[in-house]
């Protein structure tokens, strides 16, 4: 009668996990479908500002290329070939070759240099010429765009400016301690969305209390509810591509609304330009910090990819709980970005928080002219156009 017993109870406490872990894993993380309307994405992206801001961008993990590899990848609009020479060192350079228009991804690599599959003439890392086999002559200035490259965190890097411009801030000496966390996962996925949404999120103070009010835990939102206060400070000078905002996530009981301690979270976020940044959680059950990039593919195409670290010892399941909750309220965003268009001039009231600001401050980001043809160009607003910027401690939600 007892192992009966027992057995009964075990498998009530199986089940109840397994429930748990199907709505926390599986069912928390279905999305809405999104149809395709190329007419109806057309009409957004002309709402948007340009879709490639300067900046620094993402091509993928180090790995996408190992030494004596080439590979074409395509962003900003533009295929691009992406070697690594002997010498370990990582070339990028337009896919064209200038002499007949081969792929040049479809090359292979000697030494430090990129062979071109058609011809055999060699271009080195700068996208020079460097050797034509059948003939004793390099033409002055054959030669193929080369992009500036960083490699840093893990993951290469381009610089992108419309106006061909050198860059004015670098990659390296941000978050060195990320060499003394251990590395868990990444992950990848294309949104239709236009980057600057993103940004935008952390100034839109009052979207938190309807979009990010919720847990993936089931049923627990019927008691209990969360509230964030929120921060966000812009850099000056040589900082001036950085933007800093903080969210104190706490529960609270519905009815009563007191906070339950212990029970929240907190999340810093750097932002480093428009092209990635570095997240960093704080909860009672671990710590974890997400790099994430967002490389602009072509309009309203972005991909975005996710390097989730956690201090060497954090419990395996707390990861893939923050992750997932993580996961859950970018989704939640996704979808309503995926879905609007850009409101050039948003009709604001109190308690939306400082959005003009922060499309001031993104506006840094756009060059004028563009050389991409989007007639719409984002307008400098100052603060005070917009309805309030509110201290922290004025925007509990
Ligand atoms: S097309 Fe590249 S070498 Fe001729
Ligand atoms: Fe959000």
């Amino acid at each position: 009668m007892l192992i009966k017993i027992a057995l009964v109870i075990l498998f009530l406490i199986v089940t109840a996990f397994g429930v748990l872990y199907l709505q926390i894993f599986v069912l928390g993380k279905k999305r809405h479908k999104l149809a395709f309307d190329e007419e109806y994405e057309k009409e957004r992206a002309k709402s948007y500002p340009p879709p490639f801001p300067n900046g620094w961008f993402s091509l993928g993990a180090s790995d996408m290329v190992k030494k004596g590899q080439v590979v074409e990848t395509t962003v900003l609009g533009q295929k691009l070939a992406v070697f690594r020479g002997e010498d370990g060192k990582v070339g990028v350079l337009d896919v064209y070759c200038p002499h007949l228009n081969a792929n040049l991804a479809y090359g292979k690599v000697k030494g430090n240099n990129l062979v071109c599959p058609f011809h055999a003439w060699e271009f080195n890392t700068d996208g020079t010429c460097e050797h034509i086999p059948y003939c004793d002559k390099v033409p002055q200035g054959a030669a193929v765009k080369k992009w500036i490259v960083d490699e840093n965190w893990g993951i290469i890097m381009v610089w992108y400016h419309a106006n061909n411009e050198l860059p004015t801030w670098n990659t390296e000496g941000h978050y060195t301690e990320i060499p003394q966390l251990k590395f868990h996962c990444r992950t990848s996925e294309v949104l239709r969305i236009h980057l600057q949404d993103f940004n935008e999120n952390g100034a839109d103070h009052a979207h938190f209390a309807y979009v990010h009010d919720l847990l993936t835990i089931p049923f627990a939102n019927r008691w209990v509810t969360v509230k964030h206060q929120l921060d966000l400070q812009y850099g000056e000078g040589d900082k001036k591509n950085l933007a800093w905002f903080t969210d104190q996530a706490d529960l609270h009981w519905r009815k009563s609304g007191k906070k339950i301690e212990r029970a929240g979270g907190k999340a810093e976020v750097t932002f480093f330009g428009p092209g990635f940044l570095v997240f960093k959680f704080y909860t009672e059950i671990g710590d974890m910090t997400l790099v994430k990039t967002f490389t602009p593919i072509a309009q309203l195409k972005v991909r975005m990819d996710d390097y989730v670290y956690a201090p060497k010892g954090t419990f395996g399941l707390s990861i893939k709980y923050l992750l997932g909750e993580a996961t859950t309220q970018f989704h939640d965003d996704i979808a309503i970005w995926e879905r609007k268009k850009f409101a050039q001039k948003p009709l604001l009231v109190k308690g939306d928080g400082p959005i003009m600001k922060m499309r001031n401050w993104y506006s840094q980001f756009y060059s004028e002219p563009t050389s991409m043809g989007v007639e719409n160009k984002m307008v400098a607003i100052t603060e005070n156009e917009t309805s309030e910027v509110l201290k922290t401690s004025e925007v509990f939600a």
